[in-house]
């Protein structure tokens, strides 16, 4: 979408949430029919632009899911997923047939070792089939997306016919999948620019990236491809996917708001929903949130060392390059542990409405420290008891 599109000096880059499908496939993340409607609502909410509702052929209940979820959204895209098979296509039509704005996504593998192994077709026959799966979900819905399955492994000649007859064909969104993370931000940015350059009618399609971690580069990449000009990025919730997971889509929108100077794009994410998000999928899954995870960790926005704790103090910046308002956190916690100093300990005691002299002060801060070089985790209540005690004692 070009910046004239949204009235903005900035390119919109389109947010393609596949947490219900790319997302359920990691091992164990199985949802309800119930949970997955209460997850495309909030992605609904939030400023998702497309959301990917499942695998119609999977089976019945990822159908009836997205035949329900396609029902029931309100503003975002609602596609499903279909191999380059007629059936897989015609019932992916047939569940986002109810949606205000329905896609079939139809994807097929085009690098050597899926298709000599995988498929067992030579490259004229994938070919062919590209052309005639797209030209059938092209007859369902007007809006089809065509990807590339392990694209980034692709030799280039062959991903440009591809690409080239999948636009011929009728796609308007052309998706080059990072499917086994084996890509480099550089390599990936640089796909982008061949493929857009060399293909012709390469302009009347959305391109779009599509990475996973297993290199822990997924969102590195994803970046980078939109700098190489894709303009939609597919991604879920926690990077929860296949493996590693995919790029996770709270990493990649906050990056986009906070480094505006490095990405000048643009997306339509409410982006004080991205913890409440994060919350959700993770309580539907069962997936835990690792404590460290960038954005929705529960440490993203806690801060223990004295020194960190102290420069907090005195202005918010010296230590956190995001708002925690900004992703839906009440408050910076300033975790009270074996290195907290002086400075955090005292305006935890004036939150907690103490008021002391500075000898009961002092005594109270070396009891502190003791008990959290004993203890893992400082809670309000043992501070209370350790003042407490201190103010009976001077009381004495
Ligand atoms: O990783 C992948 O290649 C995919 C495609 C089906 C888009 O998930
Ligand atoms: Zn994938």
């Amino acid at each position: 979408m070009t910046a004239s599109a949204t009235g903005s000096d900035k390119d919109r880059v389109l947010i393609f949430d596949t947490t219900l499908r790319d997302g359920e496939q990691c091992p164990g993340a199985t949802m309800t029919l119930e949970e997955k409607l209460q997850v495309a609502a909030l992605l609904d909410q939030m400023g998702v632009d497309i959301i990917e509702a499942g695998f119609p052929i999977a089976s019945n209940g990822d159908f009836e899911a997205v035949t329900e979820i396609a029902r029931v959204v309100k503003s975002a895209v609602v596609t499903g997923l279909a191999r380059a098979s007629a059936k897989d296509i015609d019932r992916a039509g047939e569940a986002v047939r109810g949606a205000q704005r329905p896609r079939i996504h139809t994807f097929l593998s085009t690098s050597p070792v899926h298709m000599k192994y995988k498929l067992q077709k030579e490259p004229d026959a994938v070919l062919e089939m590209v052309i005639a799966s797209v030209t059938r979900a092209r007859n369902l819905v007007d809006d089809v997306e065509w990807s590339a399955e392990d694209g980034t492994r692709t030799e280039h000649d062959f991903l440009c016919r591809c690409v080239e007859a999948a636009i011929k064909a009728g796609a308007t969104t052309i998706n080059i999948p990072d499917t086994v993370g084996y890509t480099t931000p550089e390599e990936y940015r640089a796909l982008f620019q061949m493929v857009r350059q060399r293909v012709p009618d390469a302009d009347k399609a959305v391109f779009s990236v599509h990475c996973h971690d297993d290199l822990g580069m997924a969102v590195a990449n994803s970046l980078a491809g939109v700098q190489g000009g894709a303009r939609q990025v597919e991604c879920t919730i926690n990077g929860i996917g296949e493996r590693a997971g995919n790029a996770s889509l709270e990493e990649i929108v906050m990056a986009i708001k906070t480094r505006g100077d490095a990405f000048p794009y643009e997306t339509r994410i409410d982006t004080t929903q991205l913890t409440r998000a994060s919350k959700l999928v993770s309580t539907v899954t069962s997936f835990p949130v690792q404590f460290n995870k960038a954005i929705v960790g529960r440490n993203a926005f806690a801060h223990e060392s004295g020194i960190h704790q102290d420069g907090m103090l005195k202005h918010t910046q010296t230590y956190e390059i995001m708002t925690p308002d900004s992703v839906g956190v009440s408050k910076t916690s300033l975790v009270m542990g074996k290195h907290s100093g002086r400075n955090a300990f005292r305006s935890k005691l004036e939150e907690m409405g103490y008021r002391m002299s500075e000898n009961a002060f002092e005594d109270a801060f070396n009891r502190f420290k003791d008990l959290a070089d004993r203890k893992k985790h400082v809670y309000d209540e043992d501070i209370e008891a350790l003042v407490d005690e201190r103010i009976a004692h001077a009381h004495d």
